[in-house]
């Protein structure tokens, strides 16, 4: 069994995308590993959310993971800013983390370019505390996309460090975790690229049924094929992806021989797709909604998972302090 660490990002609501790439393999991992879920609401402070967005947005994802299936039971669920062994092992990581590396990091590159009046020093050091988030458990596997890999790897590097300058064996390396089968990509609306928050081509799972009608409606389409069995293009290759998770075989099936037989009426087939969306999501709709009305819920869960993250957190640091030379007279 390993111990897994995750960290989920605390702004803007779940689609499509997230639910079939990440979520889905979250869901299934939780009964296989000892799982370390977390909502990084410290992180998120490096874009100034409002007091009032920030708490908003941590509690519609706790709502809207627990809706989509996360169990509180079967692995730990917490809030970031509820361990705050965290913060102290993120500080004494910082004092091995080098600026000339931090600044070379893409991700802040990247945010140096998006922000440039906000380049913080929260912002530079992010990797540090993505290193204590993980190492704080010991995991052994971080499930992470592509664009997370560089942070991956700087938390590798400082759990070798910090090894190498105590000359101890005590953090693991954090190795990706490999989800096995290849991640179903899901394509957006827009006809090319996937579904994202930023390129604004998403269905979320707390998108009414009337949204999610007037979306799929306006999907980019083409004048329809004009010779027989001919190649689908990007975009309506798109939609039978969306087909493929949502819809039955048999209407999958359909739609392919009338796209084939040069018939295909994409008015038809977008109103299909939008129905069998419509039926996926609402279920998970209705369970965030009655979630999010259950405060005593949500503060139940979020007890409880800082209770056992904290039992974890707190072992190390304790074993932290005193490899570093902190100790009790
Ligand atoms: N940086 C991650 C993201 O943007 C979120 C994150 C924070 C994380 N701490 C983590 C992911 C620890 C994995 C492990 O998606």
């Amino acid at each position: 069994m390993e111990t897994v660490v995750s960290g989920i990002r605390s702004t803007g609501n779940l689609h499509l995308g997230n639910y079939f790439g990440a979520l889905k393999n979250f869901i299934k991992m939780q009964h296989e590993n000892n799982c370390f879920f977390f909502i990084a609401d410290y992180h998120s402070l490096t874009t100034h959310p409002t007091p009032g967005d920030l708490h908003g947005s941590v509690k519609q994802v706790l709502a809207e993971y627990l809706a989509c299936g996360l169990d509180p039971e079967a692995a730990t669920l917490y809030l970031q800013s509820d361990v705050p062994e965290v913060t102290e092992l993120y500080l004494l990581l910082n004092m091995n983390a080098y600026v000339g590396e931090l600044e070379r990091t893409t991700s802040f590159k990247d945010k140096v370019r998006k922000q440039p009046e906000n380049v913080n020093a929260g912002l530079l050091t992010y990797p540090v505390l993505m290193a204590a988030d993980i190492i704080i458990h010991n995991a052994s596997k971080v499930p992470v996309g592509k664009d997370q890999e560089q942070n991956l790897e700087m938390a590798r590097k400082f759990a070798r460090r910090f090894n190498n300058l105590y000359k101890v064996k005590y953090f693991t390396e954090p190795q990706p975790y490999n989800f096995g089968q290849v991640l179903i990509k899901i394509p957006g609306l827009d006809g090319t690229g996937k579904m994202g928050k930023s390129e604004g081509n998403g269905i979320y799972l707390v998108d009414d049924p009337k949204d999610i009608r007037k979306k799929v409606m306006r999907a980019v389409t083409d004048s329809g094929p004009t010779e027989m069995n001919s190649e689908m293009p990007e975009p309506i290759q798109n939609l039978f992806t969306l087909m493929d998770v949502v819809s039955e075989k048999s209407t999958i099936d359909f739609f392919k021989e009338k796209y084939a037989n040069c018939e295909i009426r994409y008015g038809d087939l977008k109103k299909q797709l939008a129905e069998d969306i419509i039926n996926f999501t609402s279920p998970i709709r209705e369970k965030i909604l009655e979630i999010s009305a259950n405060n005593n819920y949500l503060r139940k869960v979020a007890n409880m998972g800082a209770e056992k993250a904290r039992e974890s957190a707190s072992k190390t640091i304790k074993e932290v302090r005193e490899i570093i030379g902190f100790k009790p007279f």
